[in-house]
């Protein structure tokens, strides 16, 4: 039986299915004229299990469409500069044109430092400081920006949501997600507002947000009484409980009140799957 999705429930897994049946093509039509199959390399340290998962998702998605992709295992204790290593080896391969680094790291490795290290041309992740600058002078075309964001921006488009003028609330400020779609809301002429663990008042904020975008990791932070009526609410937030996943928002609480919100799962986890397979695609024909 077909599952019955409400009109007011963000269908990510629609619009990811809609951007993978792209990206299949664009594969096919590198292989056949140029000979060129895309390569993604991801590279996983330790045993985060929900890293582990989405790892496997990743991959999966790119047997799906016709990527060819490998997986560098690492154990939890590994040294910093063995992973700097491999990635200068990765930026010099031919083969291989987008690189990812799953997030988060163990604590002894410097994030930050290995953003730095990824090439910018194979950054499909758009973490590199490059990548984060052309975000920032509203030059998102010349490079690659974070794929959670874009798969928001998209799911704006698919639903006709106008961000120009909006006020816009962001919950979380992190590099992967909180930070660059603040920035990426900015640049399309929403009036940003970003939130985090040190805000005093969240509810003044996330009440009058007509877009408002929660990326914390705290289960069920945003109620009903957390959000204008009618608003535009993307639910970021995953936390693993007994092998079930918990969004930021309460869902059943919110949704009579707002125009549209994201489920978890299946909101915007797939949309950012499906961004990074088109991600890598771009890569190819850059480099190629
Ligand atoms: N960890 C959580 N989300 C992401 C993501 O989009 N990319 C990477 N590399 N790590 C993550």
């Amino acid at each position: 039986m077909e599952e019955q999705i409400s009109d007011n429930v963000i269908d990510g897994k629609g619009i990811a299915q809609e951007i993978e049946e792209k990206v299949k093509q664009e594969v096919k039509e590198l292989k056949e004229n140029y000979g060129v199959t895309p390569g993604l390399a991801t590279i996983l340290v330790g045993e985060h299990p929900p890293s582990q998962l989405y790892i496997k998702l990743k991959h999966w998605a790119c047997k799906r469409t016709g990527i060819k992709s490998d997986n560098y295992k690492f154990p939890a204790e590994t040294k910093e500069e063995e992973i700097i290593e491999l990635l200068n080896e990765l930026n010099s391969k031919d083969d291989v044109h987008g690189i990812l680094v799953q997030f988060p790291l163990p604590e002894h490795i410097n994030e930050k430092e290995i953003m730095q290290c990824i090439d910018p041309e194979k950054d499909v992740d758009g973490f590199n400081p490059v990548n984060f600058g052309n975000l920032f002078i509203g030059n998102e075309s010349a490079g690659f920006v974070p794929c959670t964001p874009k798969g928001i921006i998209y799911a704006l488009e698919r639903y006709k949501v106008d961000i120009e003028g909006k006020n816009a609330v962001v919950v979380g400020h992190s590099n992967i997600v909180g930070k660059p779609a603040a920035m990426m809301l900015l640049n399309r002429n929403a009036t940003v507002n970003v939130c985090h663990v040190y805000t005093n008042g969240l509810k003044d904020y996330t009440s009058n947000a007509d877009i408002l975008i929660v990326a914390t990791g705290v289960k069920g932070l945003i109620g009903e009484e957390m959000v204008k009526q009618n608003a535009v609410v993307f639910d970021v937030g995953i936390t693993w409980i007994d092998g079930k996943v918990y969004g930021d928002v309460k869902f059943e609480e919110v949704l009579p009140k707002v125009s549209l919100v994201s489920p978890v799962p299946g909101g915007v986890g797939p949309i950012t799957i499906a961004v990074l397979l088109e991600h890598t695609i771009k890569a190819t024909k850059n480099l190629d």
